[in-house]
């Protein structure tokens, strides 16, 4: 075959397109905690758009829901001078991270695809440091999302709760009728996840002055107490043993009715699509209980090292970040994920009615002020102080402590930088 004949027969089958020399020899290595069914499906759709343009994709998976263990793995990279193209950060830790200076921006593909205008202005501004963009966002997550098997409720003939009373009353019922009522995993951040449902439970404001301002006065308040025994009451329908067990292990047990619900974010909706589980027919998706007009958000994104030494963004890195935030793209990997794109103005149409209503209510809660960030997925403070919050629900959670014991101790945690 002639040259001219390869390269016509290469372009026509999409081979060429955009490919050239240089990015066809660029390996993209990319750390990420995206290992579940749901989550892994999401993650290799943004694999085959970077093949196809060429690039070798360097999967640097790291197990372990939240990525606690996936951020250990990354400092040690980054110290021993192996850092990745791209890692999976978000929140307050992107700038921490551009303040270490190892990051390189990427404001060429954010000014060609304005993500000034297509992106919500929290979430535009979280991807800056210091006047860069510095981070590619993915989707938004909605945390405070309870997940219930359909032939549970049916079963137990109970009734979606919208408060906590009815939320008890299910669980009662369905306890009777031998169904375990609530599966829970048994891991710091999904303790801290639930804990941080009930706090928005008391009210958006009450959330943003307890998590987001760290107001000493609002710690140690009753209604802290309050959120505290309603937590203590909640771990009485766990089963006893989730130590260890992992989120999506958890959501198996309400997709195969062996539970009837779980408190988790929608990237459990990732682990119901994947087991061809419909919304609505199969399962229920709804609000935490008094939480209907409040939105905890959570928006994965990637930020970008730098590679030997360059200050610049390699053709690669600039590659993820065009492909991550282009429309086509967005609309698919939210798909798998369970989340809905980040990108404002994409068709909600193809979406299940869960990502619908996410939507919506994404949209209700910007207006209406109950649009939060997950303290326990990183959105709303940095490392420190989070992990030490973190500490003191989980310890309240494995043990007897007191309500008031534990409000005493957040007080002191929410204080660490
Ligand atoms: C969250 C992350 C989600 C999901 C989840 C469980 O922190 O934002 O994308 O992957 O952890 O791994």
């Amino acid at each position: 075959m002639k040259v001219r004949a390869i390269m016509a027969a290469l372009c026509a089958t999409g081979l060429m397109l955009g490919v050239s020399a240089a990015q066809a020899a660029e390996s993209v290595e990319v750390l990420h905690w995206w290992t579940s069914g749901g989550e892994s499906k999401a993650i290799g759709v943004l694999k085959d758009d970077m093949t196809k343009q060429g690039y070798t994709w360097k999967d640097f998976a790291v197990a372990g829901g939240a990525g606690a263990a996936a951020m250990t793995a990354l400092k040690t990279q980054v110290i021993s001078g192996n850092a990745p193209s791209a890692a999976q950060i978000k929140g307050p830790l992107i700038k921490e991270w551009a303040d270490q200076g190892v990051l390189v921006n990427i404001d060429s593909v954010a000014k060609e695809q304005d993500w000034k205008k297509n992106l919500p202005p929290q979430i535009d501004k979280i991807m800056q440091a210091d006047g860069h963009y510095v981070a590619a966002p993915f989707s938004v997550h909605r945390v405070n999302w309870l997940y219930i098997n359909k032939a549970a409720l049916d079963k137990a003939g109970g009734k979606v709760p919208t408060t906590w009373d009815e939320f008890f009353a299910v669980a009662d019922k369905m306890k009777a009728a031998g169904i375990q009522p609530v599966a829970m995993g048994g891991q710091p951040w999904q303790d801290f996840t639930v804990w941080e449902d009930v706090v928005l439970s008391q009210g958006a404001d009450f959330y943003k002055k307890a998590i987001v301002d760290l107001d000493q006065k609002t710690l140690t308040s009753p209604q802290m107490v309050k959120v505290f025994d309603t937590v203590r009451k909640l771990t009485t329908y766990f089963d006893s043993s989730r130590t260890g067990r992992d989120w999506n292990l958890a959501t198996a047990m309400v997709i195969n009715g062996k539970a009837g619900m779980q408190f988790m974010g929608d990237w459990a909706k990732g682990e119901f699509a994947n087991a061809n589980k419909k919304a609505g027919t199969d399962y229920v998706c709804t609000a935490v209980p008094g939480t209907e007009k409040a939105y905890t958000f959570n928006v994965d994104s990637f930020v970008f090292f730098q590679q030997k030494g360059q200050k610049a963004a390699t053709p690669g890195q600039l590659a993820l970040a065009k492909t991550i935030m282009s429309p086509d793209f967005q609309k698919q990997f939210s798909l798998y994920k369970g989340s809905i794109p980040v990108r404002l103005g994409v068709d909600m149409s193809s979406y299940d009615d869960c990502a619908k209503k996410s939507y919506a209510d994404e949209q209700a809660s910007i207006k209406a002020g109950g649009y939060v960030p997950s303290l326990a997925h990183g959105m709303a403070q940095g490392d420190a102080t989070a992990g030490a919050m973190s500490d003191v629900v989980t310890k309240f959670m494995n043990s007897n402590e007191s309500s008031k014991d534990a409000v005493a101790a957040l007080a002191k945690a929410a204080k660490t930088k």
